[in-house]
């Protein structure tokens, strides 16, 4: 970055996100996308030709919806059914709002995954005759999954995967895992290595560690939350480089006592010149899940942890969200907020063991003061509990899937019967009344190729007046999301010339690519031109 950028980086910085939220204004609309996609959306990918694979697993007993040119699944290890002729992944269009059945045969059920550089999603363990099985999935119009039987070492159940620099994914922990390995697999580095954190996190009776929270931080090192409290992890030479203290009420926030957390917008473009931070909102305080084992379902945690990661001396800020919420998903909007959206008021993670959902999202404003970064959204009617999922769409809307707190698809006599609709939740960006302050990217064209610290001109146009100084780029990559967890989900925010006119309605700026696959690991980002808070649609970009 020029000195010059630099400046007006730092400039727009102070000048971004001023609008303060009206307290407790409720916003936002919801829309039913599909009465039923036939499974459960129990883990959701958007990919980089706008289609999300969606699935839940193959033990599930039958779906609402038939495999592919009448095929059926023979599986003698099947703990629902044996035979089974109805699909458990579906590939949703989201330009046509349609949806196709796509064949999976090992089990996905409680799986991790990300997408590799070349836009593949590549998707890791499982269940049962899929605990070691890698899947890869190409996305084209008619392509469907290939599965690799026995691509990992250990068997990888509630895991998580993080994309690397190199391209490489590592996939650490999962139930009785205390170790992480990575893939593809290199002939120096195939085999599993322990991992005493994930030993010291662990509550065997409960096995309250699961799914960490594991972000790429900007110096290269892996952010890794499990229970109540982090590490810094230099993966390349297997040490611990940091402890970080427990987060000050010492409640777990991971699986079982699901909370959910995200690595905030990076706003720098120099690994570490602008540190990094975490937010980690909500969970179940320490007992819940034994609580509800025995039928008593305790208050959710109503509190957010904020730590600057790459602080010399970091501490947890504590904050108080307006609604108690367990199971709840965070996901990054293209503006730098942050949606709290689904989950439950009571009880926690696992079969039966969630109460009284949390119909209403939350907007998070990071750059508020605190007090005033809480904003209450409108409500939707579907209750979405345990297995439900949230993933950010390149056009702003939030796709909304699953919940099914069941062992089996369970329609009737029960709680929180098992949810096949499919919903979209419409950020208050989206409303009509921003029109006139939308963005729409001109130029590049979607899916261009840019490189680490190039200099990009994006054309927009915006019908209404343009404040010059409240332009911002952003690009934010697609995530896999699963169990409240967004896995892979980062925005940068990117710094920029000057705004200038170069007819009516239509502008330039010149904006400088991420400068290192340490805040930006290689890959399909939607990058997006947000003027006084208001998104346009995505393009999709390929860094490389
Ligand atoms: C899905 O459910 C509908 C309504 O209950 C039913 O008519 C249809 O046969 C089901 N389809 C499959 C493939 O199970
Ligand atoms: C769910 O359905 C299965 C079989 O369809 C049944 O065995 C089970 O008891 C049901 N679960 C609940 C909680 O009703």
């Amino acid at each position: 970055m020029t000195p010059n950028l630099i400046l007006i980086f730092f400039l727009l910085h102070l000048s971004l996100f001023k609008f303060v939220p009206q307290a407790a204004a409720a916003g936002g609309q919801w829309a039913l996308l599909q009465p039923n996609i036939g499974i459960v959306a129990m883990h959701m990918q958007l990919l980089s030709n706008d289609r999300v694979v969606i699935f839940d697993r193959t033990d599930f007993g039958l779906s609402n919806i038939s495999l592919p040119n009448g095929q059926c699944r023979i599986d003698k290890t099947d703990t629902a059914l044996k035979t089974d002729c109805s699909a458990h992944s579906i590939e949703y269009d989201v330009a046509s709002n349609s949806i196709r059945p796509l064949t999976v045969l090992t089990d996905v059920w409680c799986s991790s995954g990300a997408v590799l550089p070349d836009g593949r999603l590549l998707q890791t363990g499982g269940f049962n005759d899929g605990d070691h099985a890698v899947r890869i999935y190409r996305p084209c119009s008619d392509c469907d999954w290939d599965e690799i039987k026995s691509g990992l070492t250990q068997r990888r159940w509630y895991a998580t995967n993080q994309i690397l620099p190199d391209g490489r994914q590592i996939i650490i922990g999962g139930r009785r895992q205390f170790n992480y390995e990575f893939y593809p697999k290199t002939n120096s580095d195939s085999k599993a290595y322990n991992l005493r954190f994930l030993v010291e996190t662990n509550d065997p009776k409960i096995e309250n560690n699961l799914y960490p929270l594991v972000f790429l931080n900007v110096d290269g090192n892996l952010f890794i939350f499990a229970n109540n409290r982090a590490i810094l992890f230099d993966y390349t030479k297997d040490v611990v480089v940091r402890n970080y203290p427990k987060l000050p009420d010492q409640n777990p926030r991971s699986y079982p006592s699901t909370g959910s957390g995200v690595l905030l917008p990076l706003k720098s473009l120099q690994g570490g010149e602008i540190g990094a931070e975490v937010l980690v909102c909500g969970g179940a305080p320490k007992g819940s899940h034994v609580s509800a084992m025995n039928g008593k379902f305790v208050g959710a945690l109503n509190t957010c942890g904020r730590i600057k990661i790459t602080d010399p001396e970091p501490v947890w800020v504590m904050e108080t969200m307006p609604l108690a919420r367990v199971m709840g998903d965070m996901v990054l909007l293209p503006n730098g907020n942050v949606l709290i959206i689904n989950g439950g008021a009571t009880g926690t993670a696992g079969w039966e063991f969630g109460r009284d959902p949390v119909l209403k999202p939350v907007v998070y404003w990071p750059d508020n003061s605190i007090g005033s970064r809480f904003e209450i959204q409108n409500p939707s009617t579907i209750p979405r509990m345990y297995h439900s999922t949230a993933v950010l769409l390149r056009d702003g809307r939030v796709l909304i899937g699953g919940s099914n707190p069941h062992t089996y698809y369970n329609f009737t006599g029960v709680f929180f019967p098992t949810e096949l609709r499919l919903e979209a939740f419409l950020p208050s960006y989206l409303n009509s009344e921003s029109n006139n302050l939308r963005p729409k990217v001109i130029s590049p064209a979607s899916s261009v190729k840019i490189k680490y610290g190039q200099r990009l001109v994006v054309r927009f146009m915006v019908t209404g007046s343009v404040n010059r100084n409240l332009v911002t780029v952003t690009m934010i990559a697609p995530s896999f999301n699963t169990h409240s967890f967004s896995m892979n989900q980062r925005l940068l925010v990117l710094g920029r010339g000057n705004v200038i006119t170069l007819g009516k309605s239509t502008y330039e700026v010149e904006v400088v690519t991420p400068g290192s696959g340490n805040l930006a690991p290689s890959g399909y980002y939607m990058l997006f031109v947000v003027h006084q808070e208001i998104p346009s649609e995505g393009i999709w970009v390929q860094i490389q």
